[in-house]
Order: structure tokens, then sequence, then C-alpha cells
């Protein structure tokens, strides 16, 4: 079957399914996987290039045991979402950006990667065949997880002979479950999240595995979430798990550098130009754990995690502080932000894409 009939079959049959929000308890969205009708899937061949691709019903897939995901981990994810706005509308944020960062990290991982415009296209059409699971204004959006792995088999160590670019979707609020309660994090000393020269600096999902049991320590403990050192000297902060990291000390906003065992996050990107068009001074630098001290608010970004206060943070058994109740620059941000996001707030950066 041509993948384009394969296209509009299925997209004509979403349409089919004509109620405006499928049947979901929209105030108690977490952030847990709720099935959504369809995904987009594309392959690429030898040359390089991916196929037109195609939606199909959300469900297992099928891969070869000596896929290169499954054997070497060649893998990418990235993590976008989808807003309605109060009119119905529904916007993607920056996607392009998404787009161009799964672009430098194929090349990181000696990956194929789709164009910026297929890739763009295969989210939009995700979102489009599963308009229904796009919650209601103000509850929260349709996170979007691209992923491309190698599908391909090689016994070897080599690159796989082919790869999957393939999207799905999943109606999500509070990335924490501590909803927008303010987070205590734990700075980890033992195990780092990312080394220099190493994959850090991209959305490998080999990146996350790592650093699963030093998340499960932290939150066994009651913790929200880990903040990772550097491995080369361990006196300067990373990031958390899934997010970035900002301080505010008077007028003056720092963030550790993207170096390359930081991830430039989209949130954080626009996060530093917001700041900066309110007049902030931005420093992107070292930045030594002790400076946490020194913080008048401490916040996170990320795009599952959005702004997200910081209450205390952790260190060789020594608890920082800060006043939540007073974190006026982290509220200024997070609004200005979902503003823009939700449409609420006028786009004058061309930020949003209306599907
Ligand atoms: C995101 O913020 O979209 C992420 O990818 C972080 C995480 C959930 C892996």
């Amino acid at each position: 079957k041509a993948a384009a009939s394969v296209v509009e079959e299925h997209v004509s049959e979403a349409e089919r399914e004509d109620e405006e929000y499928a049947d979901v308890d929209w105030d108690n969205l977490g952030f847990s996987l709720v099935r959504t009708d369809y995904m987009f899937a594309t392959r690429s061949c030898r040359e390089g290039n991916f196929e037109q691709g195609y939606l199909s019903r959300y469900g297992n897939i099928e891969l070869n045991p000596a896929a290169g995901i499954l054997n070497y981990g060649q893998g990418l994810i990235e993590g976008m979402k989808a807003c309605r706005r109060e009119d119905g509308r529904v916007l993607l944020f920056r996607p392009e950006l998404n787009a161009m960062r799964m672009k430098i990290g194929a090349e990181r991982m000696c990956m194929h990667s789709p164009s910026v415009q297929h890739f763009i296209e295969g989210v939009k059409q995700t979102v489009l065949a599963n308009r229904r699971w796009v919650p209601p204004p103000g509850k929260g959006s349709l996170y979007l997880r691209p992923l491309l792995f190698g599908s391909g088999a090689s016994l070897g160590v080599a690159a796989a002979p082919e790869f999957t670019f393939l999207v799905f979707g999943s109606p999500v609020q509070n990335y924490f479950k501590e909803g927008t309660a303010a987070l205590n994090l734990y700075v980890e000393e033992v195990i780092p999240r990312a080394y220099l020269g190493g994959t850090g600096g991209v959305k490998a999902i080999s990146n996350y595995g790592p650093v699963l049991e030093a998340m499960r320590r932290a939150k066994s403990r009651g913790f929200s979430d880990v903040l990772y050192l550097d491995a080369e000297t361990g006196k300067n902060i990373e990031e958390v798990s899934a997010s970035n990291i900002f301080l505010v000390k008077e007028n003056t906003i720092v963030t550790p550098a993207t170096n390359g065992t930081i991830l430039g996050g989209i949130t954080r990107k626009s996060v530093i130009e917001i700041s900066l068009d309110l007049g902030y001074k931005v420093e992107e630098r070292s930045v030594a754990v002790e400076e946490l001290k020194e913080a008048r608010e401490v916040f996170c970004t990320g795009t599952a995690t959005g702004v997200a206060s910081v209450g205390s943070i952790t260190f060789q058994n020594t608890r920082t502080e800060y006043k939540v109740g007073d974190a006026h620059v982290t509220q200024q941000l997070r609004s200005i932000l979902v503003g823009i996001q939700t449409g609420s707030i006028q786009d004058t950066k061309d930020w949003v894409m209306e599907i």
C-alpha cells in the first residue's frame, strides 16, 4: 500500500471520530501515558532519505532483535507540546528547534534524520489525527514524543542500516507529582549525568537510563528530583534529570552554559530570550554548587517541566531553602512563556505555529 493512501485513509478515519474531546478526566491528568488514536512513522532507506511516512493506529511496533536501538542504543528522543487556544486553534511551540536539535543529535549518534520540514509534517499529522486528545484550554497539552532510532539490524557494532522516525503523543498536565508545588532537589555527588565529549548535549536515549538509580534513591528519600554535578570536578551544577536549572540573583539570571554536557533546552532558550526582553541580565557560565546559597529564586525549565519553582536544594546534608511565595521572577517568566504557548499573549516572535 502506498504510504500516501494510508495517510489519507487514517486521517479521514480520525475525522470520523467527530467528538471534540476524547473521554478523559481532564482535571486529573498527570504525566503518565494515555493511549491516543494514531502515531506517525517513516523509515529511511540506505541513502538516508526518509519515505513520506504514514499514520497508523497507536500500538506496539515490531523490531528485529538485532535492531541498532536494542543492541547499541542508537536513538534520540524529542519532547514538544501542542496547546489548544481558547478559540479552539491548536498551536505548536518552536517546532523547528526540535527538528534541528534532532538533526544535530543524529549527526552525533551517526544516524540519518528527517529534514526539518519532514519532522514538522510528521508532528503536525500526529496532532491533527489525535486532535480530540489535545486537552481543553488551561487543562494541559498534548505532549509529543518524536523518536529517531536504529531499526535496522546489525550484529557487530555499527550504525544501523535503517532508521525509523516515529511520533506519538499523550495528553499531559504537570510533569511532577508535586503538581505546581515547589520542587525539592537533591544534589547527586556520585553519579554524574554527562561527560565532556559524551552525549549530554543531545537528546540521546542513552542519557536517561544511567541516572534512574540516582533518581530512585532521591525519590525514595522524599526529593522531587536530582540535580547533577559536572563529571570533571564535581563542583559545578549541570542540570536536573529532565530539566535545565536557573538561579535568580537580584537583576541577574544565571544558568549553566551549554558546553556539550548540558542539554540546550528549547524552554531554556526561550526563557533566556524572554528574560533579556524584560531587561534582566543573563549569564550563561559555570555555576558552582556553593552559589546556590546566594540565589534568591531557583527554577527548572523543560518542555515537560515548564517553568517549575524550586523550594529547596539539599547538598551534603545541608538544605538551602527558597521563598517560593515571593518567586516573582519565576512567576513572571512562567506566565509570559505559557501565555505565548497557549495563545493568550500575542506572539510577537513568531514562536508558535498553528496547525
Ligand atoms: C521534555 O521535557 O520534553 C523531555 O524530553 C524531558 C523528559 C520527560 C525526558
